[in-house]
């Protein structure tokens, strides 16, 4: 695994098979770092298990030949409603990191998230995919002044939406992690952190979560909009509630996310909170959801229920840590050949035409 890895890529069957192949890969500490959830992992099986639950409702003799999976999101020309959503650390499954991942998310024509905690600067993964879409995700920093810089420096280099992750007061005991006494090691650190003192210091899982703050308010939401220009989107809301709260404030988006299931355990699966939160809030807030997508079957049941779009996480890494930057666009465009032919056996055309009529069974 170097960044001379240019291996052709075989045939992905499905992204479960290929986290099987990641697995014989990697060694076992860096594995269970993306694999792993919090607890008994109880939240993380159940994301994939609501799925099983949600079916859907073909209908034929449509007259359909082509489909379409470009989108539009916040003004952005997408090739497909599918992300690449903010996961740090990309580096500890292969060195060029987020920059890597970028890219093949570039090539597929996909929306990159970059996070806070990456090992790559936001400038560099920037820079690497200048013309394409890219958001950054903000952990919100104890200290206001290191707020502000990554918001400006994010402005400056194009990032064209923050996404504020709050569902990180603290970081969810996760016992692969504790059990491999999982720390970032191979030159890895945090270097969207300017200062060589922080850098140090974010070294461990523990301490970047230590870097966040841990009572984060709807006030500090506000802040982060005013000291910023772009689109302020939340990541992390489960709760009609927060939802409703969130509309309220006019967020313009929000993320429908159990962190997949890294954070709190013993939750919901993820896209069962997704219905009713779009039956309070829809059209008065964008609504996105990330969480357990495997599958095009998994996308076109997220869009039907009322997500925008949805985030993919860790197949992501598994595609990067086998194929590097291929491996990632690879990812990307198995997904999108699945959901392609989800529509063609449905009989949708467009991703804005794939609504609830097409689920049969929901919560
Ligand atoms: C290795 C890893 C690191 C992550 N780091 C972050 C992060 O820094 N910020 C964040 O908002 N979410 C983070 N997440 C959560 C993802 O954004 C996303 O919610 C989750 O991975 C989606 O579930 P999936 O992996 O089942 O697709 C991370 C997830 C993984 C697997």
């Amino acid at each position: 695994m170097t960044e001379a890895t240019t291996a052709a890529i075989p045939e992905i069957v499905n992204l479960d098979e290929l986290e099987q192949r990641a697995k014989e890969q990697l060694d076992q500490a860096s594995y269970d770092f993306v694999a792993g959830g919090a607890g008994s992992e109880l939240t993380l099986r159940a994301n994939r298990e609501a799925f099983q639950k949600i079916t859907i409702m073909p209908r034929v003799l449509t007259g359909i030949q082509k489909v379409d999976t470009s989108t539009d999101l916040f003004g952005q020309q997408l090739s497909m409603p599918i992300y690449v959503t903010p996961m740090a650390n990309h580096g500890v499954v292969h060195p060029l990191a987020e920059v890597g991942s970028a890219l093949g998310a570039m090539k597929a024509g996909a929306l990159f998230v970059a996070p806070t905690g990456s090992n790559k600067t936001m400038e560099e993964v920037a820079t690497a995919i200048k013309e394409s879409p890219r958001w950054f995700q903000l952990y919100f920093n104890k200290d206001p002044e290191v707020n502000k810089q990554l918001l400006q420096r994010a402005e400056r280099v194009g990032y064209s939406a923050i996404v504020l992750t709050v569902d990180l007061p603290v970081l969810g005991i996760r016992d692969r992690n504790v059990r491999n006494s999982f720390t970032l090691t191979k030159g890895l650190h945090r270097p969207n952190f300017q200062s060589e003192q922080f850098m140090a210091a974010t070294r461990g899982l523990q301490s970047l979560t230590a870097s966040i703050k841990n009572d984060l308010s709807w006030d500090d939401y506000e802040w982060t909009r005013e000291h910023t220009p772009l689109p302020v989107l939340i990541k992390g809301i489960l709760s009609p509630s927060d939802a409703e709260e969130a509309a309220k404030r006019k967020v313009p988006g929000i993320i429908i996310s159990n962190h997949g299931g890294r954070q709190l355990d013993t939750g919901l699966g993820a896209i069962e909170a997704l219905r009713p939160i779009v039956d309070r809030v829809k059209g008065r807030t964008r609504i996105l959801f990330d969480s357990g997508i495997r599958r095009g079957t998994d996308v076109f049941k997220a869009l039907a229920l009322g997500a925008e779009a949805v985030g993919i996480g860790r197949p992501v890494l598994w595609g990067l840590a086998l194929y590097g930057v291929d491996g990632v666009t690879a990812v990307l465009k198995h997904l999108q050949l699945e959901l392609v032919n989800v529509m063609r056996l449905a009989g949708v055309t467009r991703v804005a035409d794939i609504t609830s009529e097409y689920i049969e069974k929901h919560n």
